[in-house]
């Protein structure tokens, strides 16, 4: 098995549905309308899976419940030959915002990723990501949580939620906090809305990664620009289809903004939702795109070299790829 780079996942998003229906028997919540009769998460449209993902997250109470989802996600993972993943954390879930509640659910996402490490060898680190419709007060919050936890753990924040809602400008301050505490910048956009999105993101927030970017497609000058600024999409194939954005793979714009110069990453979003896995992306590119080992392996180093971690790190994770692919 190819080894793998993930820089988009959202931990809630990544949680087995076996996993919440457990902590909800535990907790004795009553989840039963989020799920189908086969046990899969359920929803009609992306603004549903918002509602559904957020339900979810409602049996995820605890520090310790953290932890447990962090071991189960990376398992998942690791099975999937992903070597390092940089995953999105909200403290709106973590804590409600509060600086010292923050810490401790981190604590506990720490440790559970280091035994995770020691057990599989899988690298995580973490983007702190507000939710774009909680509104700019909450992220001002959730940036300061951010700004006091950034180091060589906490690399990155972003930008997640409802795209049609609000501008990018909206969040500067937060984007211009958590610049200054020393993290690295990304913002889901043109997955929802077009190419003035993507735009407006780049400018308003100065971001290097986006979170999709692939309805940049829709304006060829826009993607040159991308290609030109050396602006990274983590583009999440699966999760496009499975959300209606593209009929098929066959239709992604993926190969197409790769053919034109754009740095291209791979990644599953919220893998259980859309019934990927990070194996089940490489192998769906290679078919629909005739894609050999070569071009895997390319895309998995231009992973390696947009992660958000420190130099050091990121030249272990491109070693283990070189390595595979000798
Ligand atoms: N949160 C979880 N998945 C998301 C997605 N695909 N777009 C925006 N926000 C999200
Ligand atoms: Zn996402």
């Amino acid at each position: 098995m190819l080894p793998k780079v993930e820089l988009h996942l959202h931990l809630e998003g990544a949680a087995p549905p076996a996993f919440i229906r457990g902590l909800a028997a535990e907790k004795k919540m009553d989840l039963s309308g989020i799920f189908n009769a086969a046990g899969d998460y359920s929803y009609t449209d992306f603004w549903h899976f918002l509602k559904v993902y957020e339900a979810a997250t409602e049996t995820l109470k605890s520090p310790e419940d953290y932890g447990r989802l962090t071991r189960a996600v990376l398992a998942e993972s690791a099975a999937s030959g992903v070597v390092y993943s940089e995953c999105f954390l909200s403290p709106d879930f973590c804590g409600g915002r509060d600086v010292s509640a923050w810490r401790e659910f981190l604590q506990a996402i720490r440790e559970a990723a280091d035994a995770a490490e020691r057990a599989d060898g899988i690298v995580l680190r973490g983007i702190v990501t507000p939710i774009r419709h909680f509104g700019p007060e909450k992220a001002r919050e959730t940036a300061l949580c951010a700004a006091e936890t950034a180091g060589d753990w906490i690399v990155g924040f972003g930008l997640a939620g409802d795209e049609k809602i609000l501008e990018p400008k909206d969040f500067a301050w937060s984007f211009d906090a958590a610049r200054e505490a020393g993290l690295r910048l990304t913002c889901h956009a043109g997955e929802w809305r077009g190419p003035e999105s993507v735009r407006a993101a780049i400018r308003d927030l100065g971001v290097e990664r986006i979170g999709h970017g692939v309805r940049a497609i829709e304006d060829l000058s826009l993607v040159d620009e991308i290609a030109e600024a050396g602006v990274v999409l983590e583009v999440c194939p699966g999760s496009n289809v499975a959300l209606g954005i593209y009929p098929s793979l066959k239709d992604h714009p993926i190969a197409a903004l790769r053919a034109r110069g754009v740095a291209v990453t791979v990644s599953t979003d919220d893998p259980p939702f859309f019934h990927t896995t990070m194996e089940r992306e490489y192998a769906g590119l290679a078919d629909a795109f005739d894609w050999d080992e070569s071009d895997l392996g390319a895309i998995a180093a231009a992973s390696a070299r947009a992660a958000f971690c420190d130099p050091d790190t990121r030249e272990r994770i491109l070693k283990r790829l070189e390595k595979a692919h000798a």
